[in-house]
């Protein structure tokens, strides 16, 4: 009987020789945490399809980001769900609307604890519930909509975000929200670019989390599930165009992707762990059918393992109290 040679079962034997042998590890900073603001409401409005995820209320909301900074989180995404829209959004660069009303009280609140970011684009806004304005026809109408951004984007920084999360996947989006901001000042706000943000049916619990108004779909500007080489091209050009950090949006679908994106460009690369994958482990873990945290952490495990810097989860705060006990 020949013995074998090579025992990799060795590096497992015990918890401690497995966290010695551990190839990424996860840590509270790496986790940033989105959240609903609603114009309007004096409790928070809890999300049928994101049970434990609310739209906020603006004291709400001051007490779950203080929840967040004491947790270790590095940040806040902010998105806002105005009471009135209208055709271009116009509530979006209102300095009184929701979105940067809330930047304005969170930044006051925990801006010196972690980063207060914003997520830019215009369909929470719109009648229409597109990420752009539109075109006679129908069309989303890109150039006039970086226009409409680049006003967004003034709005915000001044609001106090410190991290603009471009969403909109409109071409030339990051060139001329940078630009926008460095003329007017803003150069030490930093660009997030959501570079590979696939269309689909994972987005379906955020819609209302929104409130969206979208009828069809968002396929003309939202990348096509079926490409990996092109999401690789789209953040190389984000981060030619001036992108601080990239993402790949879903999170679990995507990993060969994000794994890509990584191997790819040299700025940090982040990860939307969406609504969709959200609500599919809190309703298998409600019947019973899996162990809601170890689904948890195997996944955010998995998207440090496939190279994801930072990971946007609903989860964040939760989450971090968990890796703070396992420490
Ligand atoms: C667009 C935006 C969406 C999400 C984040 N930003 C919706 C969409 O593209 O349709 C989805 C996030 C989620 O599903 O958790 N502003």
């Amino acid at each position: 009987m020949s013995f074998p040679t090579h025992r990799p079962r060795r590096a497992r034997q015990s918890a401690p020789v497995r966290r010695l042998m551990r190839e990424t590890h996860l840590v509270p900073s790496q986790l940033v945490l989105p959240m609903f603001v609603r114009e309007g409401i004096a409790e928070p409005q809890p999300i049928s399809a994101m049970p434990g995820v609310v739209q906020h209320s603006m004291d709400s909301l001051r007490r779950a980001v203080t929840e967040a900074a004491e947790a270790g989180l590095s940040g806040v995404m902010l998105f806002g769900v105005p009471s009135v829209r209208d055709a271009t959004g116009s509530a979006a660069d209102d300095p009184d609307g929701i979105l940067n009303v809330a930047t304005t009280a969170v930044a006051e609140e925990v801006g010196d604890a972690l980063v207060v970011q914003t997520d830019l684009c215009l369909d929470e806004f719109t009648d229409h519930g597109h990420c752009g304005v539109l075109t006679p026809s129908g069309a989303v109408d890109n150039d006039a909509t970086l226009e409409r951004y680049a006003s967004m984007a003034l709005a915000q920084a001044r609001a106090g975000s410190q991290l603009l999360g471009l969403s909109g996947m409109m071409d030339g989006q990051t060139g001329v929200v940078r630009e926008a901001l460095d003329e007017a000042g803003f150069t030490d706000t930093l660009i997030m670019a959501y570079s590979a943000k696939y269309a689909g049916a994972f987005y379906g619990p955020f819609r209302e989390a929104v409130d969206s108004q979208l009828t069809g779909d968002r396929r003309a500007y939202q990348m096509d599930a079926a490409n990996a080489r092109e999401g690789v091209r789209e953040a190389i050009l984000d981060v030619e165009e001036g992108a601080d950090a990239v993402m790949v949006k879903p999170g679990l679908p995507y990993l060969d992707v994000l794994a890509e994106v990584r191997a790819s460009v040299d700025v940090p690369v982040w990860t939307y762990q969406v609504s969709g994958e959200y609500s599919m482990v809190e309703a298998a873990a409600e019947r019973g059918w899996i162990d809601r945290r170890a689904t948890i952490l195997d996944s955010l495990t998995a998207f440090r393992r496939a190279g994801a810097d930072t990971i946007l989860t609903y989860w964040a705060t939760e989450a971090a109290g968990w890796l703070r006990e396992q420490l």
